[in-house]
């Protein structure tokens, strides 16, 4: 496994989680194409990820990672990104008045396609089929055509990722992103919780600070930090033909990227020191995420570490806790002490989401929002003891007024569920339960910060 790289060089290894497509010959065509067509992410945007995570590993910034759980074709729109993206700059602002730490944004966007799943296969009544595994893969609806792992979805995805990414650049730097805007970005669903309060009266703060600002000079259009802002792309590279077929040489550098985004991550399912997923992240230089589950074992850990971080270069690696509210406190410290007794360094993030899904009684797959409070305040706890650095958060959102996560200030019940649940795989948190956990989260940071900062009086 040590042995010379190639962004082939996974295919000589065992490889979970991706059916085998029927068939190999169009499958290869679609990845020969694929493998001409520009790149989606450039190299230097990546680096420049990597050197902010860096200071996230520092404790110079937040992490702040989030989106679907799995983009799918349908719900490919102006108005979805628009709320996503809306969404994502509110959290940012709460946790950066806050916590008064720049926050790296990363979105699970742009290429969130392919999906593992816990049972390879699904049956309703009499009939056994592939399980759906992602937009990129197969279709969501259960039929033996739409379930037959089809090539030629690689092409849609690679083309929504460009179109996406589009938007996001011009949302990101065209305006949209501007301070001046910060009471235009709520959600009008959201008008009427408790959050809409809380985050008007934050708002109207920072509308009232931008004036003074004005006043003395300082105006977005002479300092163009108040009016753009950075907007990472992250997924799982699960898909490894299509990632295979997007990973280019950097012309600057010479080394390999992957190019399907800027950030690519490692499911809990798939992180075997000896597989594909981890043989392919090895060997390109964008920052990658590995999600640590409770079946990870310290000396896992750190061969995965070894492997995916030989140089121990900052920002290179996020550790993705989910381990599950009721977990977390007796996996995270072996994990913790382990990476501090060998001097790596690495982002720690808490993902409170795969670790705490449960079935309602009514059928529908959710997550109990008090769960995952839970497990945020415990990773925090957890790193305060450890005197380690709380890094960021990993979540599953939808700038969508969806009914797939149960509790909130606004309670979503269980017999709420099926109103909208509109998730093609996993619960999401809405809107106003996103806003309502970046509050959470503020106030975690804020206390993080404050005790690093506090000064240390020696008897
Ligand atoms: C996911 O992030 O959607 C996911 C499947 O996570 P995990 O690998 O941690 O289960
Ligand atoms: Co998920």
């Amino acid at each position: 496994m040590k042995e010379q790289w190639s962004p082939s060089s996974w295919r000589n290894l065992p490889m979970g989680q991706v059916p085998a497509f029927p068939d190999l010959a169009e499958l290869a065509a679609v990845e020969g194409r694929i493998a001409t067509y520009p790149p989606l992410v450039f190299a230097g945007e990546a680096r420049a990820l990597k050197a902010r995570l860096a200071d996230v590993a520092a404790g110079r910034a937040l992490l702040l990672q989030g989106g679907d759980c799995a983009e799918s074709f349908a719900e490919h729109g102006a108005d979805n990104i628009r709320d996503m993206f809306r969404l994502f700059l509110q959290m940012a602002v709460v946790l950066t008045f806050a916590a008064a730490s720049p926050i790296v944004k990363v979105g699970r966007i742009a290429g969130q396609f392919a999906k593992p799943r816990s049972t390879p296969t699904e049956r309703q009544g009499d009939m056994e089929l592939l399980s759906y595994h992602g937009d990129v893969i197969n279709g969501y609806e259960f039929s033996p055509e739409s379930r037959r792992p089809d090539p030629a979805r690689q092409e849609m995805v690679y083309r929504q990722s460009a179109a996406t990414l589009n938007l996001l650049r011009a949302f990101a730097q065209g305006g949209y992103a501007n301070l001046e805007n910060v009471q235009r970005w709520m959600l009008d669903f959201v008008a009427g919780s408790p959050q809409y309060q809380q985050y008007q009266a934050l708002a109207d703060r920072i509308t009232e600070t931008l004036a003074f600002m004005r006043a003395i000079g300082l105006d977005p259009e002479n300092h163009p930090e108040l009016a753009t802002t950075d907007f990472y792309t992250s997924h799982e590279a699960l898909l490894l033909g299509y990632e295979q077929a997007l990973t280019r040489v950097d012309s600057t550098s010479g080394d390999w990227y992957a190019t399907s985004g800027h950030m690519i991550w490692i499911g809990d399912r798939t992180r075997q020191p000896n597989h594909a997923h981890v043989e392919y992240c090895r060997g390109v230089k964008n920052p990658i995420g590995l999600k640590c589950g409770p079946s990870l074992e310290p000396d896992t850990l750190l061969r995965l570490v070894d492997i995916l971080n030989p140089q121990n270069e900052p920002g290179r690696l996020t550790l993705i806790a989910r381990f599950g509210f009721d977990k977390v406190a007796d996996h995270l410290p072996g994990l913790i002490r382990a990476i501090e007794r060998e001097g790596h360094v690495v982002v720690w993030s808490c993902d409170p989401m795969h670790g705490n899904t449960v079935k309602a009684g009514n059928g529908y797959k959710t997550r109990p929002f008090d769960h995952i409070v839970s497990e945020v305040e415990d990773f925090f706890a957890i790193h305060r003891a450890e005197g380690t650095i709380a890094g960021g958060v990993h979540i599953e959102m939808t700038g969508v007024n969806v009914t797939e996560c149960t509790g909130g200030a606004r309670p979503v019940t269980e017999a709420d569920l099926p109103s909208r649940y509109l998730t093609h795989c996993d619960p999401r948190l809405n809107a106003s339960q996103a806003l309502e956990l970046a509050f959470t989260l503020a106030d975690l940071f804020k206390r993080d910060r404050a005790e690093r900062k506090a000064p240390v009086f020696v008897a």
